[in-house]
């Protein structure tokens, strides 16, 4: 087995892994030390790594079945389980910002990956081909720790409640493009226990963030305040690490966790491409 070594990086969460090559096959054994790491730290970050995007899908895939996604055609490699996160065109050139009414926005703003699908993403794993020198970090708030932060009473009375997650509802939070039909029918609202129990280590967190869109049963419009309520109780700096990206960092994150956006960054200065996979979860509970 491959020695893991994690140094935490904050007193809340995330550790760096160091001496470490995502290159190997990863046994069983590394992989049960590197799942325990990634639910005792919530965010890993995988130093010095030169991944070719086949590497990067091999190594994700030691976890779990990767999540497949239907729009995707950048930067010219067409994978349907590899997503590119960039401002770059094809000659690798800052392209112009769109209009955020004419994209989906949503990695702006605090979510969890997939959270309004049946089974929303269990582990993010996102690389750093190039990277910002100024901004563009990804921030991280960790949902068990604002848990852990409720008042007893809170806890109980949340711990009653469901909530829809809908992507059409999403867009529109995060003041995005509309939604399309075939979207519509490909994404119907689904709902989650809004005091979700992690599926490897049992601790609770709040399941919410900007897919979250009302709670279940009750009026839909309070219910949308409420939750944004309690997105800026979990979102507070008390809860929150910044990662600030070194070229060749992977990042893995455990999505039940945790709910995570992009930082602001200079898109016409700064170069920020970034590689995708995602294992999928299990169903909310
Ligand atoms: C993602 C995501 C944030 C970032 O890839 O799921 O939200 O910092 N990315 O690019
Ligand atoms: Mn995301």
């Amino acid at each position: 087995m491959t020695k893991l070594i994690a140094t935490p990086l904050s007193d809340l969460m995330g550790a760096e892994i160091t001496e470490f090559d995502c290159r190997e096959p990863v046994d069983a054994k590394t992989r049960d030390a590197i799942i325990e790491a990634l639910y005792r730290h919530q965010i890993l970050v995988f130093r010095e790594q030169d991944l070719t995007p086949e590497q990067q899908i091999a190594f994700s895939e030691a976890f779990g079945p990767l999540e497949m996604h239907v729009n995707q055609a950048n930067q010219g490699y067409e994978r349907p389980n590899f997503h590119v996160v960039t401002n770059l065109d094809d000659n690798g050139v800052p392209m112009p910002d769109p209009p955020p009414e004419k994209i989906f926005n949503g990695t702006r703003t605090w979510h969890s990956d997939k959270s309004y699908m049946p089974r929303p993403s269990m582990a993010t794993f996102l690389y750093g081909v190039a990277v910002t020198k100024e901004g563009g970090e990804t921030l991280f708030a960790s949902l068990t720790a604002a848990y852990d932060a409720l008042d007893e009473d809170e806890k109980i009375r949340l711990g009653g409640l469901k909530c829809v997650h809908s992507w059409e509802q999403s867009l529109r939070n995060s003041r995005s493009r509309p939604v399309t039909e075939e979207e519509r029918q490909l994404s119907p609202p689904v709902t989650h226990p809004l005091i979700r129990t992690h599926p490897g280590d049992g601790r609770k967190a709040l399941y919410i963030g900007m897919h979250a869109s009302h709670i279940a049963g009750a009026d839909e419009e309070s219910g949308r305040a409420q939750l944004f309520a309690l997105l800026d109780f979990a979102t507070q700096a008390r809860f929150v690490y910044a990662h600030q990206w070194q070229k060749g960092d992977l990042v893995v994150w455990d999505n039940p966790s945790l709910v995570h956006k992009s930082a602001p960054f200079d898109r016409q200065k700064e170069r920020r491409h970034l590689h995708r996979t995602v294992v999928r979860g299990d169903i909310p509970v």
